[in-house]
């Protein structure tokens, strides 16, 4: 049997499932797997990651991270960040898939004023 061309992530077949991306959070160099099809926070969560959270909708921006490497991709329009913050590799966990491996940062409230919202966790 000859194999095929891999196949993308998130374009398994029916019945197979691509391997999951590896995701890592710094500081700190934790690292965790992170599926295509789950949320960035969910992943995290289940490899004992908890990262800041409230409305785990995308709208009130207490998980903003913001991506080293990699790159991720909503499955709403709107997630509640600018174009420009997007450009910057600001994104929002909670909603956000994987779309490649990726590093990400959550970084210091006080070093980025208005961008944080009060954090639950
Ligand atoms: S938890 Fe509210 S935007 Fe992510």
């Amino acid at each position: 049997m000859r194999l095929r061309d891999p196949v993308p992530h998130g374009d398994a077949p029916a019945g197979l499932q691509a391997p999951p991306f590896s995701a890592r959070l710094e500081p700190g160099d934790r690292r965790f797997d992170a599926p295509a099809d789950q949320p960035l926070m969910q992943s995290a969560a289940r490899a004992g990651i908890e990262l800041p959270s409230s409305c785990r909708n995308g709208s009130c921006r207490t998980c903003i991270g913001r991506l080293l490497s990699g790159r991720v991709t909503y499955r709403i329009d709107w997630p509640g960040l600018l174009r420009e913050e997007m450009a910057e590799g600001w994104f929002l966990p909670c909603i956000a898939y994987p779309a490649t491996d990726l590093v990400f940062e959550r970084p210091v409230p006080s070093e980025f004023p208005g961008r944080f919202r009060a954090s639950s966790a």
